[in-house]
């Protein structure tokens, strides 16, 4: 039946009635209608949804319910990539990032800081076009997320369609997703009196309750949003400092941090700093520490970016959790490049959000230095996603043969000859702190974490491939070798214990799917040491195809941005290795397949190893030319002048960092002679 007019315009009505009660409610904190006047407007809209299907909108309040279960969250590009941030503990650090900000822009004033808390969630990219919701992605590997729309839908916080006017055809929000510290406390008392699982932290539980593949789980669960940036669409905003921009956030319904503001200069920040940290245990949510921010927008632009994170930014964290426990015993872990960590066993203690039962103790200089032995009591610390570490023992706490004294019940930790997984020596060398077991993929620890590193989903992304099943598999020795994992069968997966026919059906289609790759991923699935995911892609990008990236020599790799002399030997000794070669081969063979690109570098790379750093306004090349040339040229660009730097190319209204050239005796030149070095190079 064809909806009446009255039918139409009553439903608009409803539906902005209710948003406009969903926002002071969850938004505002200051709800403007009785609960069961709110609840009777939603019923009259959901029968008019019924009864005239077509008035159903995807704005509607009434599709905050959840949908249907979904298989999978679907990957989705965002528009613009989600960054990370720089971390500083100490006030000297906060000192330095305010120093690089004004040699940056070339000021000795005093910068305007947009501050706010630094909420200790999840991010989240919320794109709206026309005003509508349309979609919304976790961070993933920041440039690629999982698609939680149905999810997001269900947050109350998050508006459907957005208030007020001015914003851009399409603008992607960027926030984070929490839970509040009461909602925490009442969604463990439900799950206790069921006889679920509780939740460790108010973290945990908002990670866990978005990533749910049925959103009507996610629905009866408390979450809720804070939005603090601009993703896609930034430019078109009529803001010129991040705080108008988070004004018109609010103003277009989004939740923002009550506690933001503008402060000046370092003091201003550090002022902040103690304010929030005094204000923490009051707070509803759980933060980890602030953000700042320059606050004109242009100068963020001016900063721009070091690797991925911003120049402009910077978390300023409050101290890791600390607690006292007792180590049970220490044992050593065999890690994916052989690396052998001694880890102590401890008490169970509540720590930083989480029970700790491990703590790393980093390397054997480490354990000598604060001598932590078995039976002692220890400092442990944890803060956010960080490993628990012990910081130090408490000496007068230590078990003692007798009660006089003399000597302790316990002898100093050695670390062993052997590993402990595959009886190979472990070798230390002389510069290295880390000692290693030199069984390389023979070592089943190596061999297992390998394979697990290869099949996780950024890299080859093997559904169905977990950490059990490598260790199965290595352990009735099915597979040596990545390569190994292509020529499985259904029968002889099948023969595993704990594995139906369906199970196995499945994951030799996952095995088979992954032959259909991106460079990055296989690059990244290989596990070469200092080799992360943005390494990965960096080198992908850079050299287009893998023969050419195995045929590069240690300057080549280092004209890749971000790649210095470290990782560029870790990579050079990878590929030197004939058993590596091997396997890559062996891959090869077995059908894995990527699309090939153009590799980046066309020109002769004649600055290879040459430090430059810009400054002012060139007359023909705008700064980001000047440098993408400059690292097409195999060279780098720094933020800042030192005595490493090569050349200083300066413009109109040079400003500290040319001083600092003069002043160092750093070679000064303009653009014509840049363009000069990267036609000919530089004259030995
Ligand atoms: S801004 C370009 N502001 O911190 C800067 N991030 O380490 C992008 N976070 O993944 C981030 N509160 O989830 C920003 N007020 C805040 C934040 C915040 C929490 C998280 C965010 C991001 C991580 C960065």
């Amino acid at each position: 039946m064809v909806a009446p007019v009255v039918a139409v315009e009553r439903a608009s009505q409803l539906r902005a009635e209710i948003e406009r009660h969903n926002h002071a409610y969850y938004v505002l904190d200051a709800p403007s209608i009785p609960d069961a006047e709110y609840d009777q407007l939603f019923r009259q809209l959901q029968g008019l949804e019924t009864e005239y299907p077509e008035l159903l909108t995807a704005d509607s309040p009434t599709q905050r319910v959840g949908a249907a279960p979904l298989k999978e969250f679907p990957p989705r590009q965002h528009g613009v990539p989600m960054l990370s941030l720089n971390n500083a503990f100490a006030s000297e650090e906060v000192e330095a990032f305010d120093k690089r900000v004004r040699d940056g822009l070339e000021t000795i004033a005093a910068i305007d800081y947009a501050v706010e808390p630094k909420f200790d969630g999840l991010a989240i990219s919320l794109t709206y076009e026309n005003g509508v919701f349309t979609r919304g992605a976790t961070r993933g590997d920041g440039v690629t997320g999982e698609e939680v729309t149905p999810n997001l839908r269900t947050l109350r916080g998050i508006p459907l369609r957005l208030k007020g006017e001015g914003w851009p055809a399409l603008i992607e929000i960027r926030g984070e997703v929490l839970m509040f510290k009461a909602d925490f406390a009442a969604l463990n008392a439900r799950q206790r009196e069921r006889g679920d699982k509780e939740f460790a932290n108010p973290r945990n539980a908002a990670a866990g309750s978005l990533r749910q593949l049925d959103s009507r789980i996610t629905a009866a669960r408390p979450l809720s949003f804070f939005a603090y940036g601009v993703g896609a669409g930034a430019d078109a905003l009529a803001a010129k400092t991040h705080g108008e921009m988070m004004n018109l956030l609010a103003g277009w319904g989004f939740p923002v941090a009550e506690e933001r503001r503008v402060v000046q200069g370092v003091r201003g920040l550090l002022g902040y700093f103690v304010e929030i940290g005094a204000k923490r245990p009051g707070l509803p949510y759980d933060i980890d520490g602030v953000v700042y921010k320059v606050n004109r927008l242009d100068w963020q632009a001016r900063l721009g970016f070091v690797s991925r994170a911003p120049r402009f930014a910077i978390a300023h964290k409050f101290p890791a959790e600390e607690a006292l426990t007792e180590v049970l015993g220490i044992d050593v872990q065999v890690g994916r490049t052989g690396a052998i960590t001694p880890v102590a066993r401890l008490k169970p203690v509540f720590v930083g959000g989480v029970t700790v039962t491990n703590a790393t103790l980093h390397n054997e200089d480490e354990v000598r230095r604060k001598d932590v032995r078995v039976g002692d009591t220890v400092i442990v610390r944890r803060a956010g996603d960080v490993i628990p570490e012990v910081v130090a023992i408490v000496s007068e706490k230590r078990p003692m043969r007798d009660l006089f004294g003399g000597e302790p019940l316990h002898p100093p930790f050695e670390l062993p000859k052997a590993c402990p997984e595959c009886g190979s020596a472990v070798a230390r060398g002389e510069d290295e702190a880390i000692a290693r077991c030199t069984g390389g993929l023979y070592c089943p620890a190596q061999r297992k974490q390998a394979l697990w590193h290869f099949a996780a989903r950024r890299a080859m992304d093997i559904e169905g491939l977990g950490d059990k099943l490598v260790d199965q598999l290595v352990d009735a020795g099915l597979v040596h070798t990545p390569a190994d994992l292509y020529a499985l069968t259904i029968e002889t997966l099948a023969g595993l214990e704990r594995m139906g026919e369906k199970s196995a059906q499945n994951l030799v289609a996952a095995i088979s799917s992954s032959r259909q790759t991106t460079l990055g991923r296989f690059i990244f699935g290989l596990g070469i040491r200092n080799v992360g995911e943005a390494t990965a892609r960096d080198l992908a990008k850079h050299f287009g195809g893998l023969d050419a990236l195995l045929a590069a020599d240690l300057a080549s790799l280092q004209s890749v941005p971000d790649v210095g002399p470290v990782v560029a030997a870790s990579i050079a000794a990878f590929f030197g290795e004939a058993h590596n070669r091997e396997v890559i081969d062996g891959l090869r063979r077995a059908g894995v397949v990527w699309p090939e690109g153009e590799p980046q570098v066309a020109g002769p790379q004649v600055l290879a190893g040459k430090t430059l750093v810009l400054t002012g306004t060139l007359p023909t090349l705008k700064r980001d030319e000047a440098k993408a040339m400059i690292e097409a040229a195999g060279g780098k660009v720094a933020g800042s002048v030192s005595k490493k730097t090569d050349y200083v190319v300066a413009g109109e209204e040079a400003g500290s960092k040319l001083e600092k050239a003069l002043e160092l005796g750093v070679p000064v030149i303009d653009e014509a002679e840049l363009q000069k070095l990267l036609e000919k190079g530089v004259e030995q």
